[in-house]
């Protein structure tokens, strides 16, 4: 027994110093110091050991453990790859941990791409708060209490005055109030209107507005902005109508419509049983046979909103639009219900 344990000291220490890489090393350590290792099987045997050599055997096959445990851990650094090293666990053969990346949701990307084009076109971003006053949700707007025009930008009312903005707009004031013309700005941000939910109803959607402020700003520079704006958005093809309309914020004002995407521009090949030129009620889901779709209210600021600003209205023009984010963002993408946008169902989600 004690020469077996030399033996066994004598070949582990030279395996163990021949060991040239990481391998080779965990296979002399599975033969020596495994569950069926050769040091293991010593301490099995020892059954057959003379009761009174085995105090004696146990401490040499302890000893001899010792040993060869202090030389595999002497040696285990100096190789590449230890047996602690991750580089010992990978399996390579094993398929890889797939991490998923994130990416911004279709209403930020569509909020990206529409001051995208505005930014291309020297607009600045500012941003304002949610949570607003009357003063700056209307009365700043030339909204007056009691107005019938009041009920289009209802919202929801917390304690005293304060309430959740119902358009983008206040920030225009906010921002007139701070600043000097001539600036052009555009006004991403959340809006809340008290809805019932539906296909096409929110309690909370998102808004862009934008204000471009100097002395001698024209209706034209607004048709041209917004005409470069629709054209990016929709494709080059697409054509626009500006038609009379009323905001108490602007004077004159425009509602803003393009030519319906699904029925009169290229896409209409995908529908070819109406023929170019031609709306038919009965077919285009989108439009309902007009042919237009409206996009957003638009005009030149109203004088009055000058004045409560504090800018003399005789010498300063500008132009105003505003537009639903989710409505652009449906048109483009062919979505049918605006809930999807808030549901973060993944399957809606990842087609972006
Ligand atoms: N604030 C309006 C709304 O929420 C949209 C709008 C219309 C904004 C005309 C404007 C504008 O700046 O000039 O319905």
């Amino acid at each position: 027994m004690r020469d077996k344990i030399r033996e066994i000291e004598k070949s582990a220490i030279e395996e163990i110093a021949l060991a040239a890489d990481a391998g080779a090393l965990e296979k002399a350590r599975v033969k020596y110091l495994g569950r069926k290792g050769l040091i293991t099987e010593l301490f099995k045997n020892m059954g057959g050991v003379f009761p009174a050599d085995r105090a004696e055997v146990g401490k040499l096959i302890n000893s001899l453990k010792e040993t060869v445990s202090k030389a595999f851990d002497d040696k285990t650094p100096g190789l590449s790859g230890g047996r602690d090293s991750k580089a010992q666990k990978i399996d390579i053969t094993l398929p890889g941990i797939v991490r998923e990346v994130g990416h911004l949701h279709p209403i930020s990307k569509t909020i990206e791409e529409i001051c995208g084009v505005f930014i291309s076109l020297g607009f600045k971003i500012v941003e304002g708060p949610e949570i607003e006053n009357e003063h700056y949700n209307f009365e700043a707007l030339n909204i007056p209490l009691e107005h019938p025009s009041r009920d289009a930008f209802d919202t929801f009312y917390l304690a005293d005055k304060w309430l959740l903005r119902s358009h983008t707009s206040p920030v225009q004031v906010r921002f007139m109030e701070k600043n000097k013309p001539p600036f052009a700005i555009v006004i991403p941000g959340k809006v809340y209107r008290p809805d019932a939910t539906d296909a096409s109803h929110s309690f909370m959607f998102h808004q862009v507005e934008g204000l471009a402020v100097s002395d001698n700003i024209k209706f034209s520079d607004l048709k041209g902005a917004l005409t470069l704006f629709a054209r990016q958005m929709f494709g080059e093809k697409i054509k626009m109508r500006f038609r009379p309309s009323f905001f108490p914020f602007t004077e004159p004002s425009a509602e803003v419509d393009i030519s319906c995407i699904l029925c009169s521009n290229e896409l209409r090949s995908t529908i070819p049983a109406l023929p170019a030129g031609r709306h038919d009620s009965r077919k285009c889901s989108l439009c309902g046979g007009k042919g237009w779709i409206e996009i957003l209210g638009a005009g030149m600021v109203n004088p009055k909103v000058f004045k409560n600003v504090g800018y003399n209205p005789e010498k300063t023009t500008g132009f105003a639009f505003g537009m639903g984010v989710e409505r652009i963002a449906i048109l483009k993408y062919g979505i049918t219900d605006i809930r999807m946008f808030f549901e973060n169902d993944i399957r809606f989600l990842r087609q972006f």
